[in-house]
């Protein structure tokens, strides 16, 4: 089928990319770069061999990306553009409510237009806000969150579930991520953060490789397995395989339908760094500070249902995780700043 990837040159968006290529898929990316690069589009095609389709567009440009949509005329879209800085979002919500609402309904505009009804949406772990204990379970509780960006999550399932409620043939599939790290195996995509990374793994690798002094963990008094946070974290390439899974199952959902992907483990920020030094062969200092506000002790999914419906389990655990994040970053110390890949 051909798939139009809205922010396709972002870290899960080129995975995956790569994935659907892999499987015989056509793919169109759409991307602004404006958090990434058009170097991932070499990257995708050295991987894979073969080149996708792009158009550099924002989705807020409506009348542009209609056209655009129309032109590439795909089958079904898996949308990944969006703001997703939990911190910034706190500071500007206004900001984050406004790209993350807009861009969907431009999207939804557009695929509407052109009667385009099958849809996997990038949803986060961080709908369960603070009201579930984990493993988290797709339909036990009314959905909340802590940021805007969370809020924007929120938002975002129940009106694409009322646009499936209200007409019939649209299929979507709302997939809440729990942590993804890792990098592909080849080493030539992954993570590429602007500036201080806001998430646990990509400090952790900078710390490693001497950019950072040191990690700093955000509270080692929650009533956790050590005393520092859990969290399920996902290897990115079996995150991408799982978008894969629900979009060759979108036929058979009637609606709109929520999947959780994640490990169904808990890992501590202790062991997280404990993995990140068997990896890379380097003591990564770290020293305990205050925790950081809004964060859950603990998260993991219950992945029941995406075992059952989607035929899809992850297979990496954080070994391969950090072996794979460590590989990616030592083979491209500036992300895709310049392309000095070293492998
Ligand atoms: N942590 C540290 N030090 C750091 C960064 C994080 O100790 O420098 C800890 C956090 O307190 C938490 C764990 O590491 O216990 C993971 O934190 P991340 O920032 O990596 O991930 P979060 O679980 O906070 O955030 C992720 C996604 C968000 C999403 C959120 C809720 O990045 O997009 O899950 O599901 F909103």
């Amino acid at each position: 089928m051909h798939v139009l990837v809205t922010g396709g040159a972002g870290f899960i968006g080129s995975h995956t990319v790569v994935a659907l290529l892999e499987r015989g898929h056509q793919v169109t990316i759409v991307d602004d770069f404006e958090n990434s690069s058009p170097r991932v589009i070499d990257r995708i095609e050295q991987v894979t061999g073969i080149r996708p389709g792009f158009v550099e567009i924002d989705l807020l440009d409506e009348p542009g990306f209609r056209a655009a949509f129309g032109s590439i005329a795909p089958d079904a879209v898996t949308h990944f553009a969006g703001l997703k800085a939990v911190g910034e979002s706190v500071a500007d919500p206004l900001r984050y409510y406004a790209h993350n609402l807009g861009t969907t309904f431009s999207l939804l505009n557009a695929m509407k237009a052109h009667d385009t009804k099958a849809l996997v949406f990038s949803s986060s772990a961080t709908v369960y806000g603070h009201e579930q204990q984990p493993p988290y379970v797709e339909d036990a509780a009314a959905l909340t969150a802590t940021s805007p960006y969370g809020m924007s999550k929120v938002m975002l399932e129940r009106i694409l579930t009322d646009v499936a409620d209200a007409e019939p043939g649209w299929h979507i599939a709302l997939l809440r991520y729990f942590n993804p790290v890792g990098a592909h195996e080849s080493g030539l995509i992954g993570e590429a953060p602007l500036g201080a990374p806001d998430n646990l793994a990509p400090y952790i690798v900078q710390v490693a490789l001497g950019r950072r002094p040191h990690v700093r963990v955000f509270g080692d008094d929650y009533p956790t397995k050590d005393g520092t946070g859990e969290r399920d974290y996902i290897h990115v390439v079996d995150l991408a395989a799982g978008h894969v899974a629900a979009l060759e199952k979108l036929a058979d959902v009637t609606g709109a339908r929520a999947w959780n992907l994640g490990t169904g483990r808990g890992t501590s920020v202790t062991q997280l760094l404990a993995a990140f030094e068997a990896a890379t062969g380097r003591a990564i200092p770290a020293v305990v500070a205050p925790r950081r506000s809004g964060d859950v002790p603990r998260s993991w999914a219950d992945t029941t249902r995406a075992e059952a419906e989607l035929g899809w389990s992850p297979t990496r655990g954080v070994a391969e995780m950090a072996r794979d994040a460590w590989r990616w970053q030592q083979q491209n110390p500036n992300g895709y700043a310049a392309d000095d890949c070293v492998s």
